[in-house]
């Protein structure tokens, strides 16, 4: 199957295609190793072997083509659709030659949309800006996606470079969009669509008109040292949205957005549910956030194709709505599960614990009501917030627990006005240890460890497998209590 990268939504780039379908960070390591495109290399952390995938696509690519030979006048004014259109199309012609590269010069490079293609790295000068169109007219209207039924949206391909930035320009959209001019779902800046083997590095992305980087239905995703900047008072300006991919890692990110600065997504209510396509593997490291109206990392509200095996550590979040949050609602189905949070640095927060059973919108009135979300196994350990409002926030689902919700060392120190109830636990079960203030009433001890791990063989063969740390087994365990909060 070869790799498919398109995009509508802005640009992309794409890189490293591979026969047949990775499924998993063992497969990928075997499958990547056999390939000249990319180094990859293991690495011991801690005792533990982390598996980490590289790509080397600065250095790797046969032909290089700098955008002004294709007729591209760098001056914010002159359009150059057709330019960036015509190079890809000519640069595509080395996918199976070793590939090639797409040199964007210092300057201001209006474009409308444009598809990345196979075996490509677009590279950005560090003082090269695309300018995103306002026009609407210079973006086509493609089909929903599969897994969500409804909406409008673009597709994919990578970006690798360093230092450029890409502005999507967005004012006109967030505001047609708030007085409902639009016909069509808003494009997303970058949309990384069916494709393995993508890279984004050291890029600046601003102001989106809606989400900023989209990877959806792809796998082996590497995005890293990005800086994401939308006004906080804009719509759906959300950072990055793993959606429905295997494998990806988001690193050395800082995020300003008016919407979560991650959101973790697989399809929506029956949509979702038939396409069945996971986001599973995900490792979210080194991100800071600031996000006032939203969440730091979001799992839902659209997960009915299941959210898996996430791993997120050293967070730094600053005046943001929430820490972690996970929506879903009755019709979603799909899970959210073995989910393992660690080291979270908060400051100034609405909740730092919420989940929402109850999260609504549905794409249409055809879900099925009898469609249960399961949520289990939850993990949120070694975190320290100051100045919250309120603790924590947890609905699960009457006749639908969401269960081993497991909370340990965590330290929140309260705003000058918190809430009255500072932890509303309902239809949530599960264990907390060494939390302060005192979690809810039913949550309690272990009587005999002082902080609950994460035993299951089944979690620790995730971890192993994702090259987590893998917690050392101590007494007292999530799964083994069933205390309700
Ligand atoms: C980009 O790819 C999409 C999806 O394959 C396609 O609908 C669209 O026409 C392509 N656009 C261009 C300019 O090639
Ligand atoms: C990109 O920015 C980083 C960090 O500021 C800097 O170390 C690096 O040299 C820059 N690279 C280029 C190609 O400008
Ligand atoms: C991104 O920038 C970092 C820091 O400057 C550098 O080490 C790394 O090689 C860059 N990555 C790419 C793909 O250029
Ligand atoms: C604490 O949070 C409130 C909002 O709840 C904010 O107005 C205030 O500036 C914050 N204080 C500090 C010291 O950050
Ligand atoms: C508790 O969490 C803090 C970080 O918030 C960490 O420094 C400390 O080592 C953790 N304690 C244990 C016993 O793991
Ligand atoms: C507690 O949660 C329940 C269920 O979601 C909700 O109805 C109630 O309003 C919440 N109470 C507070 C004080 O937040």
């Amino acid at each position: 199957m070869r790799t498919l990268l398109s995009t509508v939504g802005f640009l992309l780039l794409l890189l490293l295609s591979h026969d047949g379908g990775l499924t998993g960070a063992a497969d990928a390591e075997h499958n990547l190793i056999g390939t000249d495109s990319h180094t990859h290399r293991h690495r011991r952390h801690h005792g533990h072997r982390r598996g980490e995938i590289e790509y080397s696509a600065l250095s790797c690519r046969a032909y290089s083509a700098s955008l002004d030979e294709f007729g591209a006048v760098g001056d914010g004014v002159t359009s150059n659709t057709a330019a960036f259109r015509d190079a890809v199309s000519q640069l595509s012609r080395f996918a199976d030659h070793g590939g090639s590269l797409l040199f964007v010069p210092a300057g201001r490079w209006l474009t409308g949309s444009f598809n990345l293609t196979s075996h490509f790295t677009l590279f950005l000068h560090r003082d090269a800006v695309l300018l995103a169109s306002q026009e609407e007219s210079d973006y086509e209207v493609i089909e929903p996606l599969p897994s969500y039924g409804r909406g409008r949206d673009t597709d994919g391909g990578r970006f690798i470079s360093e230092n450029g930035t890409i502005d999507g320009q967005g004012e006109p959209w967030w505001g047609k969009f708030k007085r409902g001019e639009l016909k069509y779902t808003r494009p997303y800046l970058i949309e990384i669509m069916h494709s393995n083997g993508i890279q984004i590095s050291n890029l600046t992305f601003l102001n989106s008109p809606s989400w900023h980087i989209h990877p959806v239905y792809s796998s082996n995703i590497v995005i890293q040292g990005l800086t994401i900047l939308a006004p906080v008072t804009v719509p759906n300006t959300d950072g990055i949205n793993p959606d429905s991919c295997t494998n990806t890692r988001i690193e050395d990110c800082y995020i300003v957005s008016g919407d979560d600065c991650i959101a973790v997504k697989s399809g929506w209510d029956q949509y979702g549910i038939n396409y069945g396509m996971p986001t599973k593997q995900l490792l979210i490291r080194r991100l800071t956030c600031i996000s006032p109206d939203s969440a730091v990392i979001a799992l839902g509200s659209e997960m009915s194709g299941g959210i898996e095996d996430v791993r997120a550590e050293d967070i730094v979040a600053i005046n943001s709505e929430s820490g972690i949050r996970i929506k879903t609602a009755v019709g979603r189905g799909g899970y959210v599960k073995d989910v393992y949070v660690r080291g979270m640095t908060m400051k100034t927060m609405k909740y730092v614990f919420w989940m929402t059973g109850s999260y609504g919108s549905h794409p249409d009135e055809h879900y099925d009501p009898k469609a249960l979300p399961v949520i289990q196994n939850i993990n949120y350990q070694d975190m320290v917030a100051e100045n919250v409002t309120m603790p924590a926030q947890l609905a699960g689902i009457t006749g639908d627990q969401f269960t081993g919700i497991c909370i340990s060392n965590v330290t929140i120190t309260l705003s000058k006005k918190p809430k009255k109830v500072l932890w509303n636990c309902t239809d949530v079960s599960g264990y907390t240890s060494g939390v302060t203030p005192e979690p809810c009433q039913l949550c309690r001890r272990s009587s005999r460890g002082l902080f609950c791990r994460v035993t299951s063989p089944r979690v620790q063969f995730l971890l192993k497998k994702l090259s987590y740390n893998v917690v050392t087994p101590e007494e007292g365990t999530c799964e083994d209590e069933n205390v309700l909060f």
